[in-house]
């Protein structure tokens, strides 16, 4: 399968959005499901979580940090690129079970993965806080539609430049104090924060969803790269997760295990800087 940018979205300085026109795909989308994604035949098959799909006009919504080379060359796609492939939607679909209550946490990238849940709980019939957490006002996207998809919405940043001051498990503590949290909670971000919203919810016992980001390298249960410790047992999270009970999984196995390619992602950059100025230096030569 493949698919073309149909629009693309600067978000912020390094994050970015893409509409990719795929009928097939948005038809089979759930909340939860991601893509893996390659823009051009030399390039990186990337992981992807599906932040929207339409079935309507058959397109779905990909939102990218643009981390390291594979994904700073999708930053660079202008609209109509065709992407080279496109395959899924990938792994599970999240649970939507039927609560009055729902409290969806989302930290940095991970709003974006959250917003199909806020529209899938909120047409299940439950009452959508969702929380959403950045570093500094710079760094903030989508309110408008967190705005408009759940019942209520607050946004944290670190700095206070935007909304309130502090994190998402700020919010989420004093949530759990008042008994305003509801019936589950879903978190969506980096893994420190997955696991400090577990943690919290634990000790209530309010069941939790997290949505893991091991590295992934064929999507489809063949590697083992994607292995993850949840409950004492080895799941692949490409076919299994990406989301599993968060008061199951085991953080700490996962955090070991999640920098074992920074050599080879440095040497990808370093390739990357080097063409850059090679490219700088014929310019340059035949200008002048
Ligand atoms: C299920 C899943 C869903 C994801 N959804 C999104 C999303 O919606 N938006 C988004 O911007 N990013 C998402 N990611 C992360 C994204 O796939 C990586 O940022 C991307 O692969 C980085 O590639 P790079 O070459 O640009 O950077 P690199 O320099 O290769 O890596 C930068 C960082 O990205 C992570 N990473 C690199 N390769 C992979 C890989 N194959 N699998 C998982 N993580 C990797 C590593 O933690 C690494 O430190 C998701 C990852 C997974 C596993
Ligand atoms: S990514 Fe290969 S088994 Fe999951």
């Amino acid at each position: 399968m493949t698919g073309r940018i149909l629009r693309r979205v600067q978000l912020t300085a390094d994050t970015f959005e893409w509409e990719v026109e795929a009928d097939a795909l948005a038809r089979a989308a759930h909340p939860g499901q991601f893509v893996m994604v390659r823009l051009h035949g030399g390039s990186e098959r990337i992981p992807l979580t599906l932040a929207d799909f339409d079935t309507a006009r058959g397109v779905v919504t990909l939102v990218v940090l643009a981390a390291g080379k594979s994904t700073r060359e999708m930053m660079a796609a202008p609209e109509g690129t065709t992407l080279q492939s496109l395959a899924g939607p990938l792994g599970m679909p999240s649970e939507i079970p039927a609560v009055e209550r729902v409290t969806l946490v989302g930290g940095g990238l991970g709003v974006a993965p959250l917003y199909p849940q806020v529209k899938a709980f909120r047409a299940a019939g439950a009452r959508v806080t969702a929380v959403v957490g950045f570093r500094s006002r710079a760094r903030v996207f989508w309110e408008d539609r967190f705005a408009a998809a759940g019942d209520e919405l607050i946004v944290v940043t670190e700095d206070g430049t935007r909304g309130e001051r502090g994190r998402v498990t700020d919010v989420l503590a004093r949530r759990i104090a008042d008994s305003s949290c509801g019936e589950r909670v879903v978190a969506i971000g980096p893994l420190a924060m997955m696991r400090a919203c577990a943690e919290l919810t634990r000790a209530v016992a309010v069941p939790t969803i997290v949505s893991l980001n091991p590295i992934m390298v064929d999507g489809t249960g063949m590697c083992g790269s994607c292995r993850v410790l949840v409950g004492g047992r080895m799941r692949f999270a490409c076919v299994e997760g990406p989301e599993f009970d968060g008061h199951a999984v085991d953080f700490a196995d996962l955090a070991l295990r999640q920098p074992r390619f920074r050599a080879e992602e440095r040497r990808a950059r370093a390739v990357e800087e080097s063409c850059r100025l090679v490219a700088a230096a014929d310019r340059s030569e035949q200008s002048g």
